[in-house]
């Protein structure tokens, strides 16, 4: 089968032909019909993020995977062969949370194999494409800003890139009542679909005007939470310096440097907090995926564009440089 390998050793990633895996015993197979690219891949493969518990040099990548079930492994009840569903972005074994497409082999492929306990089965009316990305680009920002931030109705919250995951966490704090929603990122396209997808107010970080913006949006409280959602370590700082009384930054953005909090006096005396993120909760996709079946949230705008999995290359470039400016570009093998 065909299947996107990243050489972690080497950094180099090539779509190429390897042995179609089988399921084993309390494992199911999957034809994999759509596979999302997220910032973190591009991280891989430039050799920034580093595969914590990987086994060997080589993974395939691919961590926002759905599909139809095509093997059923020993042991496995409850699930059948034809049945369209989704997989967890990860998996515990031994105590230790791995990520599927970082620390095991992934979902750019035709096939891929995965423990029964992470699959969850798909209502008929949502497609692959718009299905695959719920976890991690939705169900991370969701558990970020339910469970670490536990923002609230009613007030302000920051989201700094509207990318992937910033896009869909306007489009939750917008669902959770959290207002004003303040979104923030360079790209004039991003700042667009931020106010599209329900931002009150929509910043360029590099606007001289920043924090008087800031600050008239908030009517001079600052932030109750803020997001990094781009893993640029400039927008650390800026956040934080946006935080009000008791504000939270919570960060979700991968940026492997030094944190700064340049006012560190005032971040104690108005008792502000930083909180670091990772993915979710398998709860938090289910959740997810009834919130869409309940007419709640909608994914229909977060599809850019659909590619075949041998231009997986091609498709981590683009997201990359921001060709096109992409919510989720989807892999389709
Ligand atoms: N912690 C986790 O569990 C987790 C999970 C998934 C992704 N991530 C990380 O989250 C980050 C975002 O991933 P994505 O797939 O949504 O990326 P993306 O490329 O789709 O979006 C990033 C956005 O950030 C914007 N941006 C760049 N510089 C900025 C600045 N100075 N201020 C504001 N915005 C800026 C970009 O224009 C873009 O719109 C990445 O670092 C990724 O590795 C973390
Ligand atoms: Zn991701």
């Amino acid at each position: 089968m065909l299947a996107g390998r990243l050489n972690v050793a080497t950094t180099t990633f090539r779509v190429e032909e390897v042995p179609t895996p089988d399921a084993g015993p309390g494992q199911v197979r999957l034809a994999v019909a759509a596979a999302g690219v997220c910032l973190s891949d591009v991280h891989l493969i430039e050799g920034m993020l580093k595969p914590p518990y990987l086994r060997g040099d080589s993974v395939t990548l691919g961590h926002e995977v759905a599909g139809v079930i095509d093997q059923i492994g020993d042991g496995v009840a409850g699930l059948r062969v034809g049945q369209r569903v989704l997989l967890q972005a990860g998996e515990e074994r031994g105590g230790t949370v791995l990520t599927r497409g970082v620390d095991y082999d992934g979902g750019w492929a035709e096939f891929a194999v995965a423990a029964a306990d992470t699959v969850v089965p798909l209502p008929d009316a949502l497609p692959f494409e718009q299905a695959c990305f719920i976890p991690d680009a939705v169900s991370t920002p969701w558990s970020a800003i339910v469970s670490t931030a536990k923002a609230q109705p009613g007030k302000a919250a920051g989201v700094w890139g509207i990318g992937g995951l910033g896009a869909h966490a306007v489009q939750l704090l917008r669902l959770i009542g959290a207002a004003p929603i303040i979104a923030v990122d360079p790209l004039e396209a991003a700042r667009a679909r931020a106010l599209n997808f329900g931002a009150d107010v929509a910043l360029d970080p590099a606007d001289p005007g920043f924090a008087a913006a800031m600050s008239a949006a908030t009517r001079g409280r600052g932030l109750s939470t803020a997001f990094d959602f781009a893993g640029v370590p400039a927008v650390r700082e800026q956040a934080a310096l946006s935080l009000g009384v008791g504000g939270k930054l919570v960060l979700v953005g991968l940026a492997d440097q030094p944190l700064h909090v340049s006012n560190g006096t005032l971040f104690s005396y108005l008792r502000q907090q930083l909180l670091g993120h990772y993915g979710s909760a398998p709860v938090d996709v289910t959740d997810l995926v009834s919130l869409y079946e309940l007419g709640q949230i909608e994914f229909s705008r977060s599809v850019s564009k659909v590619m075949p999995l041998a231009e997986a290359a091609e498709a981590v470039r683009m997201l990359a440089a921001k060709d096109g400016n992409p919510i989720r570009i989807v892999l389709k093998p």
